[in-house]
């Protein structure tokens, strides 16, 4: 029985044999540990072993070729623990992993660990914040607003998964002159009922009304202006609506955000900082960045090469950056984060910029550890979800129209299934999300359903297929393929790998890829970007479909189906905790 695995961190697959391979390296070629595995490359053909060190790194210090360093180094190199052979190839020096002992480790590690399988816990004692969603009331969901969501929520749950304690915040929009509109049309055209029905919607109506009215009846702006003052003087009648309408909009983000399974540790708009705004342009002053200029105050930032901005208005009033600067001053002051991520579009890009720059003029010098999060806009290729109200999406509306076709694509490939409903949620939300994060960040993405459901394409339902496939297998070979069944269960045969376990191309080439997973949660994590954990989910997926189609389960011998199903079990392992990290369900029949 395989009970030997570690329970904490310490076995995570190909990563402890890259740990052993730069443990015994560094010493022979006089690198420190993290130079040493700088340099470890996962080479191109798995042929050539599961990691390279390019030794013309060394010929400067060594003064030998390459090639001999290389020939050298490979004869010094004795198997140990997961490493096998060592081999040099030219300059490189290849390594390969001893599969029998990587089935073990791995495999024993996966169906013991379960749900927290490839977690790791380098991350322990650190705080890493992130803000992202950050909606605006009375404003809807913009398109910007749902990347942010998808891409703060996967890496909020990349860094737990690496042992932080991860803190997100929601930084609503909840302030700013906006209100004065919005108080000022619901005086004049506001109807109670219709505002209780559905308040995101009517609230974005009035303010687009506000506007059109605005254009003929200048007085509009006046009073709007006026309303806004009454707000930040804290005039009872003012604050009251303010309220009524911020916690209405609250309750239908919360009402999409559980439906998206998300969820925040705070919800701290921009209104949460108006206290502490005197303080930070107190600061500004003291530290001479905040100079008067025609009774507004303005941070000059042309010696740092970027555009001044303005911290206060004339009026007194502050501004979007002003809060932010409070926020994250307060945000440290509490929390001492070793990070603070900002999921924001890249349009924001100058003014995170300007917001770094002033935090750093400030004298703090966790400034450095702020980081901006940009990604790129999305547009959905049909016209009629991109153009409703220019450049705005209901996400309800593409959550809806994601359901409804993944309900028909299933009603059509799997009539029989019991609950069309919970796999028609799981499909149609992972392809929205899926459909978002297997992108490059920046770029700019074309959103088109065809091509986000298409069970075949690079997909949430390409590998929530996978997965449903091997949880088909394993039920028919009578094991518990769900949750709870993660633990190896009692009157299962004993397995332990022997050489001879896993000989065949698409046997090997499954366990490897599924041993990468903590390697890949680790560089999705560390390089924010979700979409390297999405290819690899993908790839993962791939080589189940190559393994499924070459290799037997059900009907090989009785050592081999063993073996199998013990190799797919670890799969389904991975492939659902990896989709959990991009927050997409797993069904385990679609
Ligand atoms: N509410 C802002 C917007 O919709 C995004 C806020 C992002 N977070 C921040 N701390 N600035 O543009």
């Amino acid at each position: 029985m395989l009970t030997k695995y570690c329970t904490k961190g310490c076995d995570a697959g190909l990563l402890r044999l890259k740990e052993e391979i730069v443990s015994t390296l560094a010493p022979l070629v006089g690198m420190t540990t993290t130079e040493v595995e700088s340099y470890l490359e996962i080479p191109p053909d798995p042929d050539m072993g599961e990691y390279a060190f390019p030794c013309f790194v060394l010929s400067r210090r060594l003064k030998k070729s390459p090639k001999d360093i290389s020939a050298d180094l490979a004869r010094q190199i004795k198997p140990v623990g997961l490493l096998g052979k060592t081999l040099s190839s030219g300059p490189y020096l290849n390594f390969y992993v001893h599969r029998p002992a990587l089935a073990a480790a791995v495999l024993g590690e996966a169906l013991g660990k379960g749900q927290s399988y490839g977690f790791l816990s380098e991350g322990e004692g650190q705080t890493v914040l992130i803000d992202y969603s950050a909606p605006n009331i009375a404003k809807p969901f913009g398109v910007g607003h749902l990347r942010s969501t998808v891409i703060g929520s996967s890496l909020y749950r990349l860094y737990g998964a690496l042992g932080y304690r991860v803190v997100g915040i929601n930084h609503l929009g909840d302030w700013g002159t906006q209100f004065g509109k919005l108080i000022t049309a619901f005086r004049h055209w506001g109807e109670e009922a219709l505002l209780e029905k559905d308040p995101v919607q009517y609230l974005f109506q009035l303010y687009v009304r506000f506007h059109k009215e605005a254009e003929t009846n200048p007085e509009l702006d006046d009073e709007a202006r006026q309303r806004f003052r009454q707000l930040e003087k804290g005039d009872a009648e003012a604050v009251r609506i303010w309220e009524h309408f911020r916690e209405l909009s609250l309750e239908e983000f919360r009402r999409l955000y559980d439906f998206m399974g998300i969820s925040f540790d705070l919800y701290q708009g921009e209104s949460f900082y108006n206290d502490m705004l005197a303080g930070t342009i107190e600061l500004a002053r003291e530290k001479g960045l905040a100079k008067e200029s025609e009774g507004a105050l303005v941070a000059d930032l042309e010696p740092y090469g970027l555009p001044s901005c303005l911290l206060q208005k004339k009026d007194g009033a502050a501004l979007y950056i002003t809060r932010d600067l409070s926020a994250a001053i307060y945000r440290y002051e509490k929390y001492r984060f070793s990070k603070l991520l900002y999921v924001v579009g890249s349009e924001q890009t100058l003014h995170f910029k300007q917001l770094f720059k002033i935090l750093e003029l400030m004298g703090f010098p966790w400034a450095k550890d702020c980081l901006h999060v940009p990604f790129g806009l999305i547009r959905f290729k049909e016209g009629r979800m991109s153009t409703r109200e220019g450049n705005v999406i209901f996400l309800e509306d593409v959550l809806d129209r994601s359901i409804g076709l993944a309900g028909s694509i299933i009603q059509e490939k799997n009539p029989d299934l019991k609950d069309k409903q919970t796999a028609a949620h799981a499909v149609g939300l992972g392809a929205v999300i899926f459909g978002d994060l297997v992108n490059d960040r920046i770029k700019d993405v074309e959103f088109d359903w065809d091509s986000v459901l298409d069970f075949s394409g690079e997909t949430a339902p390409y590998v929530q297929y996978a997965h449903a496939r091997i949880c088909s297998i394993l039920r028919r070979a009578g094991r518990d393929p769900s949750p709870g069944g993660d633990l190896p269960q009692k009157e299962e045969p004993t397995f332990l790998p022997s050489e001879g376990d896993f000989a065949e191309p698409e046997e090997q080439q499954l366990l490897i890829t599924m041993s990468r997973f903590s390697e890949q949660i680790k560089r999705a994590a560390v390089e924010l970007k979700p979409s390297m954990l999405a290819h690899y989910l993908i790839n993962l997926a791939r080589d189940f479909n190559k393994f499924y189609h070459a290799c037997p389960v059900l009907t090989a011998d009785e050592e081999s189906k063993n073996a199998r199903l013990m190799l797919i079990q670890g799969v389904r392992i991975v492939l659902r905790n990896g989709l959990g990290l991009l927050g997409i369900p797993a069904p385990e029949e679609m």
